[in-house]
C-alpha cells in the first residue's frame, strides 16, 4: 500500500477528485474481488494508483513521458486518454516505488483493455467503470456481473467504451479491438 506521504503527492498531481473516484474504484475493486480472492493489498493499490498518470498540470505529461524514456505507439502518440495509462504505469514504478508487475500491468491496461488480461487486470479495468459514482444507463446490469460474470463484465464494458469512442469519432486502438475479439465468448446474456 502506498503510504500517506505518496498518498499527498498522488493528490497533488491528480487533484481531489480524481483521487476520490479512485478511493471509489479501490472500494469497488475490493468487493469484487471477495469473490476471487487475491491479494488484497494489490487490488486496493492498483485502484488507487491506476489514474496516477492522469495528471492535472498537463504539459508536465509529455515531461514526464521524456523523463522515463517512453517511446508511445503511433496509436497512442496523439491520444492524452490512452497516454495517461502508460504514463501511470511508469509513474507507479519509479515514483510511487511499486515493483509487483501484476499492479504494474493492472495500471497500464486500465484504459486500453488488452486481449489476456489476468484476474487483477480485468478487476481494475471493471472497476473503473461501475464505481458508485457512475450513473449511466446499465450500470446496475455491469455491477451485478462484475460480482458474478467478470468475463462478461470486461466483455461489455470493452464493448460499450468502443461503442462510445467511435460515436465520438475517435480512434479505436488495436489493443481494445483485440480484447473485444478475445472475450467476445462470454457475451451470452444471463438474463435471457
Ligand atoms: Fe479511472
Amino acid at each position: 500500500m502506498i503510504n500517506p506521504y505518496q498518498m499527498a503527492l498522488l493528490e497533488a498531481e491528480i487533484g481531489k477528485k480524481r483521487l476520490e473516484h479512485s478511493q471509489r474504484v479501490s472500494q469497488t475493486a475490493s468487493s469484487i474481488n471477495d469473490t476471487i480472492g487475491l491479494n488484497p493489498i494489490w487490488v486496493q493499490t492498483s485502484a488507487i494508483l491506476h489514474d496516477c498518470g492522469r495528471l492535472k498540470d498537463k504539459d508536465q505529461i509529455s515531461v514526464r513521458l521524456k523523463r522515463y524514456g517512453i517511446v508511445l505507439d503511433s496509436q497512442t502518440q496523439d491520444s492524452p486518454q490512452l497516454q495517461h495509462a502508460v504514463l501511470g504505469r511508469f509513474l507507479a514504478q519509479y515514483q510511487y516505488g511499486i515493483q509487483e508487475a501484476a499492479v504494474l500491468n493492472a495500471i497500464r491496461y486500465h484504459t486500453t483493455a488488452r486481449a489476456g488480461m489476468s484476474p487483477l487486470e480485468k478487476i481494475i479495468y471493471v472497476a473503473d467503470a461501475i464505481e458508485f459514482g457512475r450513473d449511466y444507463d446499465g450500470v446496475d446490469r455491469l455491477r451485478y456481473l462484475a460480482h458474478n460474470q467478470l468475463n462478461q463484465a470486461v466483455y461489455e464494458v470493452i464493448k460499450q467504451t468502443i461503442d462510445f469512442v467511435k460515436q465520438n469519432h475517435q480512434f479505436v486502438h488495436t489493443q481494445s479491438i483485440q480484447a473485444a475479439e478475445y472475450y467476445k465468448k462470454y457475451k451470452e446474456d444471463l438474463f435471457e
